[in-house]
């Protein structure tokens, strides 16, 4: 079974292998990030973000951000992210009583507080998330098939959908100049590299990038932990007794059921990777949730054991573009999944054959019906 095939149908390389996904996202001089701006509404004249640069504007661009993702900065937010969880708990249990009831996971929590904190971190105000929702939905949606017609569809909708967002962030920007205040974009407003600040665009690019990485991703890793701990009761059981085992089932669950399952490099040196030829301008895909699952390194790939220890997964990526929001999302993760545990004495899962998102590289599910 090879780990590198190649796929004639998108003219492009597959990799599922563990350590070939390393190779290929450690050396980025032969395999570049900057591509045209695919999955974030089509080439146009946006300043390319981070996910889609190399060294040496990668390197400054990211030294700069993580100035903002330390840490110690995720850590200060604990409590915040904790209150956030416990309204959005209040509501649930209001409407559930503590137990009975249907609610869908998603809507009621998974997706509301990933939403809430980065709105808060940014400085935008959270009242306008369900337009944040159409958006951020719009960014990681796939083509439901590959006609002509569907795939220029989504093009479309995507243009203006990122048009709208560009000109939303960019009113957004703007009060932030007037003001001096310590929100995500007013520390990316101030900050310089070299003495130069970025440009607007840059600013606008990034915000952009925030709303698409880090809000469906961590909506399912939630959703994705609940699932697992309702298909093994034990592990449930477990956790209820030793609430130490959540980081370990966050890990699993990343593993396990990875919300990121592709991203992509093109080559930019002839190169041989798992015994096959890539030539130069080859766009290579790198299955993570593959790679995650590759029983050359995980025992017992497609068992769910949160025990798993080391558990070096890929679900974050590797190399210099390694997730700048994983303690974000694992901090989200966290409070949501023991919150629950403590509020909700009885969960479980209305059914059991759900509907996954329609994404090429984004795996969830639609909605997630628990009582
Ligand atoms: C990059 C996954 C949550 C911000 C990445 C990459 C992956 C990933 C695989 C690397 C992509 C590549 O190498 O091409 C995830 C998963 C998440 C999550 C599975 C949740 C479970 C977040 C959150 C944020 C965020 C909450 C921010 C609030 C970013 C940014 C990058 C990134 C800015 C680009 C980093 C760079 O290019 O240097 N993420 N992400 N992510 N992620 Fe996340």
């Amino acid at each position: 079974q090879g780990t590198v095939l190649r796929d004639e149908t998108s003219q492009s390389w597959d990799v599922f292998g563990y350590e070939e996904a390393q190779f290929i996202l450690r050396n980025h001089a032969h395999f570049s990030s900057e591509r045209t701006a695919r999955g974030q509404g089509g080439p146009g004249n946006y300043a390319p973000s981070i996910l889609n640069l190399d060294p040496p504007r990668h390197t400054q661009l990211r030294r700069l951000i993580n100035l903002a993702f330390t840490p110690k900065a995720i850590a200060a937010f604990q409590p915040h992210i904790e209150a956030i969880t416990a309204s959005l708990l209040d509501d649930i249990v209001k409407e559930t009583g503590g137990k009975a009831g249907e609610i869908d996971l998603v809507d009621a929590l998974a997706y509301p507080l990933p939403v809430i904190v980065i709105a808060e971190m940014l400085g935008v105000p959270a009242a306008d998330r369900e337009k944040f929702k159409r958006w951020s939905d719009l960014l990681v949606e796939g083509p439901a098939d590959l006609r002509a017609e569907t795939l220029a569809d989504l093009v479309a909708r995507r243009a203006a959908g990122r048009k709208e967002l560009d000109d939303y962030f960019r009113d957004i920007v703007d009060v932030h100049r007037q003001k001096d205040d310590n929100t995500l974009i007013g520390a990316l407003i101030a900050a310089q590299i070299e003495n130069e600040s970025l440009s607007l665009e840059e600013l606008i690019s990034f915000c952009v990038l925030l709303l698409a990485a880090g809000n469906e991703t961590t909506t399912n890793l939630i959703v994705g932990a609940w699932r697992c701990l309702l298909e093994h009761p034990e592990t449930m059981a477990m956790l209820r007794e030793n609430p130490a085992l959540v980081d370990g089932v966050i890990e699993e669950t990343l593993r396990y059921y990875s919300p990121v399952q592709a991203t992509s490099r093109i080559v930019t040196q002839d190169i041989e990777v798992g015994g096959q030829q890539f030539a130069k301008g080859d766009r290579v895909v790198v299955w993570l949730g593959a790679a995650n699952r590759d029983a050359r390194v995980f025992e017992d790939p497609d068992q769910f054991i949160p025990t798993r220890s080391p558990n070096h997964h890929m679900a974050f990526g590797h190399g210099i573009h390694f997730c700048l929001g994983a303690p974000l999302a694992k901090l989200e993760a966290r409070a949501a999944i023991l919150a629950m545990l403590s509020r909700m004495e009885d969960i479980s899962a209305v059914e059991t054959v759900l509907a996954p998102i329609v994404s090429g590289f984004v795996y969830g599910v639609k909605s997630f019906p628990i009582e």
